[in-house]
């Protein structure tokens, strides 16, 4: 490319503006006292913000301060000027009342800091699971050229001989832990080893998950999504994509033009074969909406269903991250994909080439790890999306009901495919923890639990807190699940076969806010129809009671942000999203 073919890069207007010499010396004068010359500001050389969401605070992320020394050196090799400025750290195990309150939060920070400072191009530092969607959030919003760098999974962890996986881990050792056979300290060591290194979940929760769709989405470089952080390799990517994004500036390859309708589908696709978090459809809805693309919550179930899981990683499965990446990543499963004709192949990637090309020929390297299409882990591995008169739309992964759950609860052999019970409801995670194991709510092996009061707007962002353990009784009794529904969400972690993700939310008077414990309700998965079994105006009447109480009941905020994004955020299906902030879209070019 000539240098007079090059976009005018939008840096030019701060420190090369002719029109505005005042500013552009007032822009200038302050830039130069970390170090960098008149002369290099001046160079037309672009400049390249490195987004760094790793810290103390994020210790998922934190690998980023080393990787971005390697970033850097990318940036110059290619001719490009590297600023680095922190994102608002987002640690989704840390973080009070929820992480989910903060991915809007950093989404926000990230615009302005894109919109207002002089940034061609832009690498976004992924990882822990809302830190990617956020980032990708704002990159659509903003639109200019930008990729995405994971930090990579942890190694794999390890304990008598058998891999422990993040989260996973956890929720076994709780598990343990109620059945009595482990101890207090046991159970701390159990869930320490499964974090033997710099990196997040080892699993494939929603930090793997969201980083595999940002390498399926087209924004991260083929075959980079998956490498454990602490690898040889993952330095290797950090100086590639570095030199990559000044590249991107000079080709002004944009998110518009990578993150399109065929991008988001493919991502679809892929999260199914992965066995990709429940997560993955409240962010990609955020995302595609940030970008001005339509994704409506059913494309999951068209697109999704149908879809073999191919990669056998904990929870669904037995492996972790660095046995994914060993396999072959994200791009030996798109490779399977392509075969059977699910991939739209010319969808454009920050290589600057496109998905088909990228990973046509790519192989599996252990087919114990990336299951081959016909011998898959699990076939219809992707969501369904239910709704009725409890909700407008929910969405399940099926393809963690284990056989003997399916026997227990889908076995009428009128209708293998439904289940009815009696409730028991629970007001927010903490009305759920006082009470699971209270004998008085008589839960038996029949019992449908409800968490409610867990949404964006009831438990401010939303709490991952719908798998909930059956009581200690029950487990003890070989009970280790019992079917959930919620309008809260689940950790990707878990392996729970829940119904979650609920809108609208009883905080925003969907259905779940009439239900009462010992109402029946019949769940039917042919259908896609999750119903209270109540007459029309019983219904009615108790809606009508609610409202003239003011509504369903939540605590109140305690931050100003709180009830900022609850007085501005939309519900689950449509990404959660601050209401209004989509029509911002493409700013930079404004
Ligand atoms: Fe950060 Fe899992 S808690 S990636
Ligand atoms: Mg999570």
């Amino acid at each position: 490319m000539t240098d007079t073919q090059k976009p005018k890069l939008r840096s030019r207007a701060w420190f090369d503006n002719p029109d505005n010499i005042d500013m552009t010396s007032l822009y200038l004068e302050r830039y130069l006292n970390f170090g960098l010359s008149l002369e290099e500001l001046r160079s037309g050389k672009p400049i390249i913000g490195i987004a760094q969401s790793g810290s103390d605070l994020s210790p998922c992320n934190r690998h980023h301060l080393v990787l971005a020394e390697r970033i850097r050196e990318g940036i110059r090799e290619a001719g490009g000027i590297a600023i680095e400025f922190p994102v608002h750290p987002i640690q989704e195990t840390g973080k009070r009342p929820t992480a989910g309150l903060d991915r809007n939060l950093s989404y926000l920070g990230l615009v302005e800091a894109l919109y207002g400072y002089p940034i061609d191009g832009v690498v976004l530092t992924t990882g822990c699971d809302k830190t990617t969607p956020a980032m990708l959030m704002a990159a659509a919003t903003v639109n200019i050229p930008a990729i995405a760098l994971s930090v990579g999974p942890m190694l794999n962890g390890w304990h008598k001989g058998e891999r422990t996986g993040s989260g996973t881990i956890v929720w076994k050792g709780r598990q343990m832990m109620a059945a009595g056979e482990l101890d207090d300290e046991g159970f701390i060591k159990l869930v320490a080893s499964s974090a033997p290194s710099t990196g997040y979940c080892n699993t494939m929760g929603t930090a793997t998950t969201m980083n595999s769709l940002a390498e399926a989405l087209g924004m991260m470089l083929p075959g980079s999504a998956a490498i454990p952080a602490p690898y040889r390799d993952r330095q290797e990517c950090a100086y590639h994509t570095g030199k990559r994004i000044v590249e991107m500036v000079h080709e002004d390859l944009k998110p518009s033009d990578i993150m399109t309708l065929e991008s988001f589908r493919n991502a679809i696709v892929v999260n199914s074969a992965i066995g990709g978090s429940t997560n993955a459809p409240i962010h990609l809805a955020a995302i595609a909406r940030h970008i001005g693309v339509d994704l409506p919550l059913k494309d999951w179930q068209t697109h999704g269903h149908h879809v073999p899981l191919l990669v056998n990683l904990q929870p669904a499965g037995e492996f972790l991250g660095e046995d994914y990446y060993r396999a072959g990543g994200v791009p030996a499963v798109v490779a399977q994909l392509i075969a059977q004709g699910l991939i739209q192949e010319g969808a454009m990637t920050v290589n600057g080439k496109t998905i088909g090309d990228n990973c046509r020929d790519a192989t599996i390297e252990d087919d114990r790890v990336i299951k081959r299409f016909d011998d898959p882990m699990v076939k219809d591995a992707g969501f369904l999306v239910l709704s009725g008169n409890l909700f407008d739309a929910a969405i399940m992964k099926t393809s963690v009901i284990s056989p003997e759950f399916r026997q227990r609860y889908l076995s009428d052999p009128d209708d293998p495919e439904a289940f009815e019970g009696p409730a028991v409801v629970f007001d927010g995670p903490e009305d759920y923890h006082h009470r699971i194991d209270d004998p008085a709510l008589n839960i038996t092996p029949r019992t449908l639990l409800f968490m409610r009061g867990a949404g964006p707007i009831g438990y401010p962002g939303s709490a991952e807190v719908v798998n909930m353990r059956p009581p200690k009784y029950l487990i003890t009794e070989g009970i280790s699940a019992l079917p959930c529904i919620g309008d809260g969400r689940q950790s990707g972690t878990s392996g729970s076969p829940s119904i979650l993700n609920a809108s609208p939310e009883a905080a925003a008077m969907g259905g779940l806010a009439l239900i009462q414990t010992g109402d029946r309700v019949r769940i039917d998965l042919r259908k896609g129809t999750v119903n209270l079994l109540l007459p029309e105006e019983e219904i009615a009447a108790r809606r009508a009671d609610l409202e003239a109480k003011g509504g369903y009941p939540y605590p109140a905020s305690q931050t100003p942000w709180q009830e900022m994004q609850r007085n501005l955020v939309g519900q689950m299906n449509t990404g959660a999203i601050l209401e209004g902030a989509e029509k911002y879209q493409r700013i930079a070019q404004t």
